[in-house]
């Protein structure tokens, strides 16, 4: 009777406390479980980014942040900055110099050109675009060097629509949003605004880049505001293949 009797009392106590400490621990459990099994947001976003075979979208940043510092590892990297500075500085600027002038040739480029550097580090093409005449010429990195360079994102230029005649860039690799890489380029340029890419499409790049282009194709579907002006084949720097839009008229 006694046995029996404290049986019944600590039945529905045992519950309760079970019941309780289930709902107390249920938050836990549903951190664990998000933890766990979902991927993280970024890395879902690239993996299912609906590029064709041909421009492919490096896996393994876990955030835009994690991207943006392996970016910053080597643009803020003092020795690196100092062989761009002094070795490095007299040997590119001669090249892209060619490149500019070769681009005035062809009347993609003209000394009273507004023209932007997408991703130009140090600023050694925006040295070379004031050597041939371009003299109103900047670049954007995200790390500044002024006077050249001023600091930006370039999947979310600092700059109003409409601002520029010419943008150059021969870092397309390194976009993790090749279409917002693009979209800000056609939204900065003015209509009938150049932009000038250089890629690679025979080698890989290194562990920054953050995509692979293999053709010429992807590019073309991307610049959705202009048309193709030219493909040709050059040596800069790895990059094998220059790629050429005119904006179209409409803003
Ligand atoms: C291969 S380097 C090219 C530098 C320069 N154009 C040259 O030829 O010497 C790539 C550059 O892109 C810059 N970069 C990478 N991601 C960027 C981003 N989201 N916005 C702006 N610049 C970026 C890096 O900081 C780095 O300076």
């Amino acid at each position: 009777m006694h046995v029996g009797m404290n049986i019944t009392l600590t039945k529905p106590f045992i519950l309760r406390y079970f019941l309780l400490s289930l709902i107390l621990s249920l938050p836990f459990f549903l951190f664990l479980f998000l933890h766990l099994f979902s991927p993280p947001q970024q890395y879902h976003r690239y993996a299912t980014t609906p590029y064709n075979n041909n421009l492919r979208i490096r896996p393994g940043y876990s955030s835009y942040d994690a991207y943006i510092q392996r970016q910053l590892n080597k643009t803020l990297n003092p020795r690196l900055r100092k062989i761009w500075t002094t070795r490095d500085w007299n040997r590119k600027i001669p090249v892209f110099a060619r490149f500019f002038e070769d681009l005035k040739g062809k009347k993609l480029l003209h000394t009273s050109s507004k023209a932007l550097c997408v991703g130009a580090r140090v600023g050694q093409e925006v040295e070379a675009l004031r050597r041939v005449g371009v003299s109103d010429s900047v670049g954007m990195d995200l790390v500044p060097y002024p006077p050249l360079v001023v600091h930006g994102d370039f999947h979310d230029q600092p700059f109003e629509n409409s601002t520029f005649d010419f943008e150059f860039s021969n870092v397309f690799d390194h976009a993790l949003y090749p279409e917002r890489f693009v979209a800000e380029i056609e939204r900065t340029l003015k209509p009938h605004g150049v932009c000038v890419l250089h890629v690679a499409l025979a080698r890989r790049a290194d562990k920054y880049s953050a995509n692979d282009l293999y053709s010429v194709e992807p590019l073309v579907g991307l610049f959705k505001r202009s048309v193709l002006v030219h493909v040709r084949g050059v040596n800069g720097f790895g990059l094998d293949t220059e790629v050429a839009f005119r904006k179209n008229t409409s803003r």
